[in-house]
């Protein structure tokens, strides 16, 4: 029997609709519903306690609504409170930086020059990145970069122009410097600088993107034949944020690569 219950989404704003894309793409009947935190993004300039405290209540949020599994497609909460909220959910919840930490390391096999990650300075500070790539290859180096600038120029669609060429530059020095030649986009926003962040790393690198490998790992995490049944009918996607300006709508659209869907505000406790 399928499980007609959608699959939630859960990011501190909309830069996780890269992942719901991914998603969207592979599970193309599935219902998604994603709540995107948009009233106290950003999550990665904050502290562990509150990030554990602001996931926790929109994943209960998303439980609620009867979802039958979580993709956390922020890098910070998964980073630093995955754990809590898979303890609070009798439905399975996935993190992107187990996925994202399998696709660096297969991508960097016979090397053996560092795997750089690019995250928020939460996500760095954490080192569950690191973690995550030493438990599958225990002797590999880790160079954690943050660029917190990324975030703000994504969202402001300056993504291709001299000011993020500039911060990029500036940030991925020691990264060309160090020899890595796998980088993992450790942030939901980044993959929208892709093109510019490649621009200034030693051509031949790898960039890494976790939002295919964690779609790929719901395929092996929920229950066989739980699948929306493949039909005509695509599966519906509903936007929920906690803050919905003017401005919210553009930059959704921008990550998305369309135009958003209908948003509906909510509010979290
Ligand atoms: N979603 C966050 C991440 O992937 C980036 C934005 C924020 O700092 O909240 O780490």
């Amino acid at each position: 029997m399928s499980d007609p219950r959608p699959i939630g989404l859960f990011d501190s704003g909309v830069g996780g609709l890269t992942v719901l894309d991914a998603v969207a793409r592979r599970f193309p009947h599935e219902d998604l519903l994603y709540l995107g935190d948009t009233a106290r993004l950003p999550y990665g300039t904050k502290s562990p306690e509150t990030v554990k405290r602001y996931s926790t209540r929109a994943v209960a949020f998303l439980l609620a609504r009867g979802v039958k599994a979580v993709v956390v497609a922020c890098n910070t909460a998964s980073s630093l409170a995955l754990d809590e909220m898979i303890a609070l959910s009798p439905v399975p919840v996935i993190g992107v930086v187990e996925p994202g930490a399998r696709a660096a390391v297969r991508a960097a096999a016979g090397t053996t020059a560092p795997i750089a990650v690019l995250a928020t300075e939460a996500t760095v500070a954490s080192d569950a990145y690191g973690r995550a790539i030493r438990a599958l290859e225990p002797g590999r180096d880790v160079l954690h970069v943050a660029c917190p600038l990324f975030v703000p120029l994504a969202e402001e669609g300056w993504t291709d122009n001299e000011v993020a060429d500039a911060a990029a530059k500036r940030y991925l020095g020691p990264v060309a410097a160090s020899g890595a030649r796998v980088v993992v986009l450790g942030c939901t926003h980044y993959p929208l600088l892709a093109a510019t962040i490649a621009r200034a790393l030693p051509a031949g690198t790898i960039l890494v993107d976790s939002a295919a490998e964690a779609a790929a790992t719901l395929v092996s995490t929920l229950p066989e034949g739980s699948w929306a049944p493949a039909g005509e009918e695509h599966g519906e996607t509903h936007l929920l944020v906690t803050d919905a300006s003017a401005r919210l709508g553009r930059v959704a659209g921008r990550f998305l690569g369309r135009e958003a869907a209908v948003l509906e505000l909510v509010d979290l406790p």
